[in-house]
């Protein structure tokens, strides 16, 4: 999600899921193609983020192809994903995102160049149920996925709304059109070589676990919402507000393999892992490591707390009063930055130490002085988040659990975005 799911927030969830696939924001194909000297701003990752799959946006097949190589050579992406669900004005005049669901033939020929392109990455295109006006209809839908599949791409992930052209902000056509599930369910049965993720409007794993067909470990029975469960279930806002609710991800859905050994056990464990990684972040000087872009992830750091909304207040205040002094000290100690900061740093460094004596001196300082200031107590920080969300029902039951897996659980997992 643009803005949202960038490198940082990427690293601060793997410290609570380690096995959900994440999306990057959109990347636009002409960005990597016009900057492929200097990726880093555009692809910069940390080998902790895999699974990962990057989100491509563009209308030309010859540019997503090059941008799909280019990308392919540059990480070790799980997939590719192309957009052809956005509703932003510039995709509209640009003609990508949404718009090209109105060209099946098209995307076919996009989907062609980069499965031709990515080597060993898989291939996969998101898209809604539609475009009004324009496309609509249930045959188009067929028509569009028939031609995403004749591209060469195996796996669609749909956003479960039409897409209004007209009319609607980006953020309304995320709530206004109504979500159809049952939609993406018959696309499961119209496509059996075909594996689908449905997005849209989930918010507790309880509504995945319906669409995936899964029962619960321990209950008997949960009713299955359709005879053709989807593959995957893509969670996008509810991912960002309340990142804690991947905490049990792994056990739940992810059973097979080992888990992942040394993940922290606490939210107080998980920020002190991002804490170390934005440190060294800043340390090395990486692209889009000031103190506004590498707190966003922590903003919803505190939800379910009672205190959040203090927590919240004490962010943005001491964000407010000490971001600009951190990051021109950053400036200087890493010679990044634009050089009009860099001189103004060094000038007012000395002079501004005097004032701020007591002040939070570092990334690290800041976001606990925010945590003490909102009052967030240490029964929520040290909270073990694994306690009965699934690790110990799963070890306890053993191979009961593999074959309750095998019988009824055909999907991926959750993914998020
Ligand atoms: C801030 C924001 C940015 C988004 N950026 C993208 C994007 O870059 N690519 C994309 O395919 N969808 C994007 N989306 C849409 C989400 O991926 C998702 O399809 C939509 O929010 C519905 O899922 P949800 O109800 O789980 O959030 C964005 C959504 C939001 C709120």
């Amino acid at each position: 999600m643009i803005q949202w799911t960038d490198r940082h927030w990427r690293y601060f969830i793997r410290g609570i899921t380690n096995k959900t696939l994440l999306f990057t924001e959109m990347t636009m194909a002409d960005a990597l193609v016009h900057n492929a000297e200097d990726l880093e701003p555009f692809l910069g990752h940390d080998g902790e983020e895999y699974p990962l799959a990057l989100q491509l946006g563009g209308s030309d097949p010859r540019t997503l192809g090059e941008a799909a190589a280019l990308a392919t050579a540059y990480g070790r992406y799980d997939s590719l994903n192309l957009n052809s669900g956005c509703p932003s004005g510039k995709a509209k005049k640009v003609g990508f995102g949404a718009e090209l669901m109105l060209d099946p033939p098209l995307v076919r020929q996009i989907v062609h160049e980069m499965v031709r392109r990515c080597g060993d990455s898989a291939v996969t295109v998101k898209c809604r149920l539609g475009v009004d006006p324009g496309r609509t209809a249930w045959d188009e839908l067929l028509e569009y996925v028939h031609a995403v599949r004749d591209g060469g791409a195996r796996h669609v992930v749909v956003h479960a709304r039409t897409c209004m052209l007209h009319g609607l902000s980006p953020a309304q056509n995320r709530s206004v059109p109504p979500l159809r599930y049952d939609a993406v369910h018959d696309l499961v049965a119209a496509f059996p070589d075909m594996t689908f993720t449905l997005n849209g409007g989930v918010k507790t794993f309880e509504e995945a676990r319906h669409h995936l067909g899964h029962r619960r470990h321990g209950e008997d029975e949960v009713p299955v919402t359709s005879a053709h469960p989807v593959h995957g279930v893509m969670i996008g806002r509810e991912a960002y507000r309340n990142p804690w609710m991947f905490a049990g991800a792994d056990a739940e859905f992810f059973r097979k393999g080992p888990q992942a050994e040394g993940m922290p056990r606490t939210r107080r464990e998980v920020l002190e892992r991002y804490l170390v990684y934005a440190e060294d972040c800043r340390a090395k000087g990486v692209f889009g490591s000031n103190v506004c872009s590498i707190v966003k992830p922590l903003h919803n750091a505190c939800c379910g707390s009672p205190a959040e909304r203090a927590y919240k207040h004490a962010l943005d205040a001491l964000l407010k009063r000490h971001a600009q002094r951190l990051d021109r000290a950053w400036a200087v100690q890493c010679g990044k930055g634009p050089r009009h900061h860099q001189r103004a740093a060094a000038a007012e460094l000395g002079a501004e130490l005097g004032d701020t004596l007591g002040a939070p001196t570092s990334f690290t300082d800041l976001v606990w002085a925010a945590i003490d200031g909102g009052g967030v107590d240490a029964a929520f920080l040290d909270e073990d988040l694994r306690v009965g969300r699934g690790v110990a029902v799963a070890a306890a039951r053993g191979n009961e659990e593999e074959e309750m897996e095998e019988s009824t659980c055909r999907n991926r997992g959750i993914w998020s975005f």
